[in-house]
């Protein structure tokens, strides 16, 4: 079991930014990514579709043999978190936008939450407010379109400046000192974030804590593997298309193939 793979989904590439985290800490590990590319954006998708998609996608990459598996999404998470742990019998680490730990950063006593409409209107969120952050307020800004501008037209595509503009100006108007990166897509874009912010504002992600999380969780299991860092990525949409933005994302040459769960 040691020496199969961990397995990583989202609905695109966002999850990539979670992967360079977790290949940072776990350097000998290997590791499957799946970007459920047919079904992106996942965050105006209803609720019961994200949760049968999730545990569907969690069992065959199981039955794929994966060790563990790495839910890079802020949305299938919100929707599918319990219902995976439920279906599965192998660790899973599942990641929340980043409200405690910018609630105790905050100074200014505001925060900003940018992540899907899907994530935002979830029970999951509310509960996290309400637990880490009582007496801050938070903006929380649903993003529509943004993760699929990211993907189809660029980070830095105009479509994607004009996006942000309209989604950060609600945070620097209310004077939040700390933007939460509630969708994984996001960091793609966090120079151009930053830039739309007062200087010295801190944007948080959560792909060092979820490195850390995936870490401990395979030395108490016992799975820590002694393999050579090796990466395939599987996309349910067309893979040439997906390998474009591949190529354009990621700075190791990486082949795309398609797999559907
Ligand atoms: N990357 C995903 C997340 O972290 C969602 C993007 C989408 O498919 O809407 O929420």
């Amino acid at each position: 079991m040691n020496a199969h793979p961990i397995a990583v989904f989202d609905s695109g590439l966002g999850g990539l930014t979670v992967l360079r985290a977790l290949r940072g800490r776990l350097p000998h590990e290997d590791f499957f990514y799946f970007a459920d590319t047919r079904f992106l954006p996942y965050g105006d998708k209803p609720e019961s579709f994200l949760r049968e998609r999730g545990v569907r996608i969690a069992e065959a990459l199981v039955a794929r043999g994966a060790k563990a598996l790495v839910i890079a999404c802020n949305t299938a998470t919100a929707a599918a978190a319990e219902a995976i742990r439920a279906a599965i019998g192998v660790p899973v680490v599942a990641l929340e936008p980043g409200v405690k730990p910018a609630a105790a950063l905050s100074r200014s006593g505001t925060l900003g939450v940018l992540a899907t409409t899907r994530t935002l209107h979830s029970e999951r969120f509310q509960r996290l407010v309400g637990h880490h952050a009582p007496g801050v307020e938070v903006v929380a800004q649903a993003c529509p379109g943004l993760a699929e501008a990211i993907e189809n037209d660029g980070p830095d595509s105009p479509r994607v400046g004009a996006l942000l503009d309209a989604y950060v100006a609600p945070l620097a108007a209310a004077g939040a000192d700390v933007v939460v990166l509630g969708c994984t897509h996001y960091p793609w874009v966090a120079a151009a974030i930053a830039r739309r912010m007062p200087v010295g504002t801190t944007l948080l992600d959560t792909g060092e804590a979820v490195a850390r999380q995936l870490e401990r969780l395979l030395v108490h299991g016992g799975l820590l593997g002694g393999g050579h860092g090796r990466l395939q990525l599987s996309t349910s949409g067309a893979p040439q298309a997906v390998q474009c933005t591949v190529d354009r994302l990621w700075d190791e040459k990486s082949t795309v193939d398609h797999w559907e769960p």
